[in-house]
């Protein structure tokens, strides 16, 4: 049954039962992720603003000169800032690696032959093409999400290395330093492209208003997430069952156990 076509009460019921989907690892590590591309982002097109490449406008140019003092200073806020980036990163990465890592990777990133369908099917419904099509059951990302992520990871490898690069300069050979500005670029270009649709679906859509608050929250509703994570959402079911199914047997064997006590106890 479509989740279109639910009745109420049980709407009502999926909406207040909440599923954990974000652990606070998680949370933490994507915000402070955002807090800072809020500063490297505009730093790094500041540094690269010069009226020869016209990339950004002059009153910028000069605003964030101004702001740290020359152009030295610039650089050197936006690759401290950066380093940092890495540092934590890196350390939340080896710390967490088998509790957090493994499995978020195991488990969420995998793309199936669900997800190719999807990504076959979807591109063209949003071009008006085959509506009547319907998608198949996602996971906890959907494909387009997992792809997106497959760019931000690769991506923040190579916007890493090529920033380590280009920081200590003196100790790299010079065609490494040559390769390491193009990588940078076309790294952060690369996540930028789908940051824009990103941050489009998780802040401002509103069907996706549940996942935004799940990134503080680490829950979302029943319903949303079998509107559309359906297969997450059976996943999620299945371990209910088994869950009860295991509190069922050890009542049974519980009440057994009491059972055969009692004469014991009789005597
Ligand atoms: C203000 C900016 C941002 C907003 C509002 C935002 C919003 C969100 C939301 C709502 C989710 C949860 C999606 C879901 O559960 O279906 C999410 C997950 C994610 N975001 Fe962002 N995001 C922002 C910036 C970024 C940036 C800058 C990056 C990386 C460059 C990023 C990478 C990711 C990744 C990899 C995930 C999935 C991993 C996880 O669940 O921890 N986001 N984001």
């Amino acid at each position: 049954m479509g989740h279109k076509n639910i009745p109420l009460p049980e709407r009502r019921r999926l909406r207040s039962k909440m599923y954990k989907k974000h652990n606070l690892a998680n949370i933490l590590t994507h915000w402070f992720n955002v807090g800072m591309w809020l500063l490297l982002l505009p730093t790094g097109i500041a540094i690269l603003s010069s009226p020869r490449l016209g990339l950004s406008p002059l009153w910028m140019q000069e605003m964030f000169r101004n702001v740290f003092g020359g152009t030295a200073n610039l650089i050197r806020f936006h690759y401290t800032v950066g380093l940092l980036w890495i540092f934590v990163l890196v350390f939340n990465i080896l710390v967490g690696f088998r509790r957090y890592f493994v499995p978020f990777a195991a488990t969420r990133l995998l793309l199936d032959q669900d997800d190719i369908e999807w990504l076959k099917t979807k591109p063209l419904q949003m071009l008006g093409f085959m509506k009547d099509k319907e998608l198949p059951p996602q996971d906890a990302y959907n494909a387009g999400q997992k792809l997106y992520m497959y760019v931000v990871i690769f991506g923040t490898i190579g916007i890493m290395v090529s920033g380590v690069v280009m920081t200590f300069n003196q100790v790299f050979p010079p065609l490494l330093k040559q390769i390491a500005q193009p990588v940078h670029w076309v790294s952060v270009f690369s996540i930028v492209a789908g940051l824009i649709i990103h941050v489009y679906m998780g802040a401002v859509f509103p069907e996706e208003k549940e996942a935004f608050f799940s990134m503080f929250s680490g829950k979302v509703s029943a319903w949303y997430a079998r509107a559309h994570h359906e297969k997450w959402y059976n996943e999620k079911l299945r371990e209910e069952m088994a869950w009860e199914d295991l509190v069922r047997q050890e009542l049974a064997r519980s009440a057994e156990q009491h059972a055969q006590e009692q004469p014991a106890t009789a005597d």
